[in-house]
């Protein structure tokens, strides 16, 4: 093989560590053929959202960083493109690598596009069906946009399909799987649990942090009076997203006395959590899967998911804030807390081995 240099765009806490998986065996002997430079758009730039997981999962330095910052949707987009677009033109890379379903990926994808840089977006193949989202706009926008498609699942790959896709399309399984096999033997620690006064197997981990959820009166007061209630019963501690913050703020919404708030956690601190949590209640993609590796019952605050595949035996259900009661979500918790652990889980996502498989078919390409 020639020798390759490929472009990965990043922006957002969970591409982070999606990229750090690859960018792990990118820098194994047998990938040395590939060069990776990162960009970073600057669409998260607290500490504890960006630089704290490059810090951890050792991520090499972004090349750039095009310090975007927030902003609404087409703003933030369309100043990531203006910025990205200048780099592009100095690098020329042979391809550019996207992750996810950002503003990131969607700027990342009209970028390369237009400049006629071929395109590789993994996690591809995910809907949601629903278009108000604007996780899915990214998402399909950027799938037809991409000549490589990583997909996770089955499910992601028959999407695909039925938009017209075949060609280009892999099934390698899900980077998010490696990085938590890979990190999982790592930490054995229950320090973080302990110094949060918690009780392994007895307490129930709360994110939320969706705009569907944030954005839309009624959502998170139901959501926070639901954890009031269940809280009474076992700890609850949940990590909070600076945006949800704000957003009780603004609804001048109290925090419950005993549910635990925390600043964002890191990886592996999360993962910590995750595998010692009775239960999880959470609107994040990335989290449903991480309960379900770790054989922990979830409830997801959201009225659907794309990845259904956690459904499956009980093991996540969906509880939409828009059609329950705070009643309602502490009767879903409380249904997760007597899921029995030992019921059947299926392998969707994989062996383990999605980023050398990813970095396999960029090798094969002439
Ligand atoms: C983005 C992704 C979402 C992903 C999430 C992970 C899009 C459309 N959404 O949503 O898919 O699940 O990242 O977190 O790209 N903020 C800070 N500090 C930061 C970053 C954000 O305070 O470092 C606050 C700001 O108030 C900002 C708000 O969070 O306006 C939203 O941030 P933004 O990056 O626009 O979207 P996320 O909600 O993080």
């Amino acid at each position: 093989m020639m020798s390759m240099k490929i472009i990965t765009i990043v922006g957002a806490r969970p591409q982070f560590i999606k990229a750090a998986t690859v960018s792990r065996w990118l820098r194994r002997p047998e990938f040395n053929d590939i060069q990776e430079k990162i960009i970073h758009t600057g669409q998260h730039y607290d500490f504890n959202l960006s630089a704290a997981f490059f810090k951890e999962l050792d991520i090499p330095e972004p090349t750039y960083n095009l310090g975007v910052g927030s902003g609404r949707h087409g703003q933030q987009t369309g100043m990531i493109m203006a910025r990205l677009e200048k780099v592009l033109e100095k690098e020329r890379p042979n391809w550019i690598l996207l992750y996810g379903d950002t503003n990131s990926t969607l700027a990342g994808a009209l970028v390369a596009a237009k400049a006629a840089i071929p395109i590789a977006h993994v996690e591809a193949g995910l809907r949601s069906f629903r278009r108000g989202m604007p996780e899915e706009v990214n998402r399909i926008v950027t799938d037809r946009l991409s000549d490589l498609l990583f997909a996770p699942t089955l499910t992601a790959v028959n999407h695909l399909r039925r938009e017209g896709r075949v060609e280009g399309v892999h099934r390698v399984g899900d980077v998010m799987y490696d990085n938590f096999l890979y990190f999982r033997d790592r930490i054995n620690s229950s320090e973080d649990i302990k110094s949060y006064s918690l009780e392994a197997g007895h307490y129930i981990l709360v994110t939320v942090h969706r705009e569907e959820n944030t954005n839309v009166a009624g959502m998170l007061k139901t959501i926070m009076e639901g954890l009031d209630k269940i809280s009474r019963r076992i700890p609850v501690v949940f990590p909070m997203h600076p945006r949800t913050l704000k957003a009780l703020k603004k609804r001048g919404l109290n925090i419950p006395k005993k549910i635990q708030i925390i600043e964002p956690v890191t990886y592996t601190q999360m993962l910590r959590l995750i595998i010692g949590a009775a239960a999880v209640a959470t609107d994040s993609g990335g989290l449903q899967k991480e309960a379900f590796f770790a054989s922990v019952p979830c409830v997801t605050l959201r009225e659907e998911t794309e990845w259904v595949e956690t459904l499956e035996k009980g093991w996540n259900r969906l509880v939409p804030p828009a059609n329950v009661d705070a009643a309602g979500i502490e009767e879903a918790l409380l249904t997760a807390l007597n899921f029995s652990k030992n019921t059947v889980k299926y392998d969707h996502y994989g062996s383990g081995d999605a980023a050398p498989r990813i970095l396999e078919v960029f090798k094969n390409i002439r």
